[in-house]
C-alpha cells in the first residue's frame, strides 16, 4: 500500500478556488496586521499618559515629547543621527570658539546629537563610545545645564547624561547658567548659551588601572570628547565655546554633582549671534 502523499484524498481545486483561498488568507493577515497596529497605539497611548502622570515636567511638556521614555528617574533622547550633515573637513575649517549666542532654543533631537557625539555609545551591540578611552574604563561624565527655554519641552535644569540608555537624568533644579558663569571667572556670556555642557572626570576609574598617569589619561579623553562636541555642533549649524577657567569645587557644589569628580571643560553651545 502506498504510504506517500499521494496516498491522501486530493482536493479538486479549480483555480477559482485557490483564488478565493488566497484572498482569505489575505483577509486573514491583515487583520493580524491592524491587531498589531492597534496594540502599538494603545502602547504608544499608555507611555504617553504615564509621562503625563509622573515625568517631574509640566503635563503640557510631557505631551509635546512624544518620543520620550521614562526609565527610573531618567529620560530616553531621541535616536541620533549617523549619517548626513556638514562634511568633516567643513567642520574642522571652520570651527572656531564661540563667545555670542542668540536665545533660539536648540531642539531636543540636537541637544540628544550633542550629548552623543560626547559620549554615546557607538557600537551596536557593546559599550564602547564616541570618543577613545584608555583600557575603555570611561573615567568621563557629560552634564548640561539648561534654562527654561533653552531646548524644547525640557526645563531649566541640570541633567547628567547616560550613555547605556542614551537618556538624560535631572541632577539639579533650576536654571544655574548664570550661577556656573560667574564660577567661571564672571565670563557671563556663557550664560546667554542655551546648553551649557560639564565635562568632568572621576579619576579613581581610570587610576585603579594606570595608577598616576591615568589622570593623564582621562585630561586626554576629555579633550577627545570637547572636539568632538566642537564638530557636532557646527555639523549641526551651531556654535560652541570652551572654558577652562572656573573654580572646580564651586562648580560641582552649584550643579550638585555628585561623587568625587574633577570639573575639566565647560562647553557653552547654541544658534550663533553675528558677529561671533
Ligand atoms: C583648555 C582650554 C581652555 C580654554 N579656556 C577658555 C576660557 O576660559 N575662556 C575663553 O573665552 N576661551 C577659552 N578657551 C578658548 C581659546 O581661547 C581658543 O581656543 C583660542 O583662542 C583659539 O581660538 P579658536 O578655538 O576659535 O580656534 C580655552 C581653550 C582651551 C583648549
Amino acid at each position: 500500500m502506498p504510504v506517500g502523499p499521494e496516498s491522501l484524498p486530493q482536493p479538486n481545486l479549480t483555480s477559482v478556488d485557490i483564488n478565493a483561498i488566497i484572498m482569505a488568507s489575505g483577509e486573514y493577515m491583515h487583520g493580524i496586521l491592524e491587531r498589531r497596529k492597534v496594540l502599538k497605539w494603545l502602547c504608544k497611548l499608555l507611555t504617553g499618559l504615564f509621562l503625563a502622570g509622573f515625568y517631574p515636567i509640566s503635563r503640557a511638556k510631557a505631551k509635546k515629547l512624544k518620543l520620550m521614555i521614562l526609565e527610573g528617574d531618567s529620560m530616553k533622547l531621541p535616536r541620533p543621527k549617523t549619517d548626513g550633515g556638514m562634511p568633516l573637513e567643513t567642520c574642522i575649517k571652520t570651527r572656531r570658539t564661540v563667545r555670542s549666542f542668540t536665545p533660539q532654543p536648540l531642539r531636543l533631537e540636537e541637544l540628544s546629537q550633542l550629548l552623543w557625539s560626547a559620549q554615546g555609545i557607538t557600537e551596536e551591540n557593546g559599550y564602547k563610545r564616541a570618543a577613545p578611552s584608555a583600557g575603555a574604563l570611561y573615567p568621563i561624565d557629560v552634564y548640561a545645564a539648561l534654562g527654561p527655554d533653552s531646548v524644547e519641552g525640557l526645563n531649566g535644569a541640570v541633567y547628567q547624561y547616560l550613555p547605556a540608555t542614551h537618556a538624560v537624568k535631572t541632577i539639579a533644579k533650576g536654571d544655574l547658567r548664570r550661577k556656573v558663569a560667574e564660577i567661571s571667572l564672571s565670563q557671563m556670556w556663557m550664560a546667554r548659551a542655551p546648553v551649557i555642557i560639564v565635562i568632568t572626570a572621576e579619576y579613581p576609574r581610570i587610576t585603579v588601572k594606570y595608577k598616576r598617569r591615568g589622570v593623564r589619561y582621562a585630561m586626554i579623553e576629555a579633550g577627545h570628547i570637547g572636539q568632538n562636541i566642537f564638530l557636532q555642533a557646527e555639523a549641526l549649524g551651531l556654535g560652541a565655546g570652551i572654558v577652562g577657567a572656573f573654580d572646580d569645587k564651586k562648580l560641582i557644589h552649584v550643579m550638585e554633582i555628585s561623587g568625587f569628580p574633577e570639573p575639566l571643560l565647560i562647553m557653552p553651545v547654541g544658534h550663533i549671534k553675528y558677529p561671533a
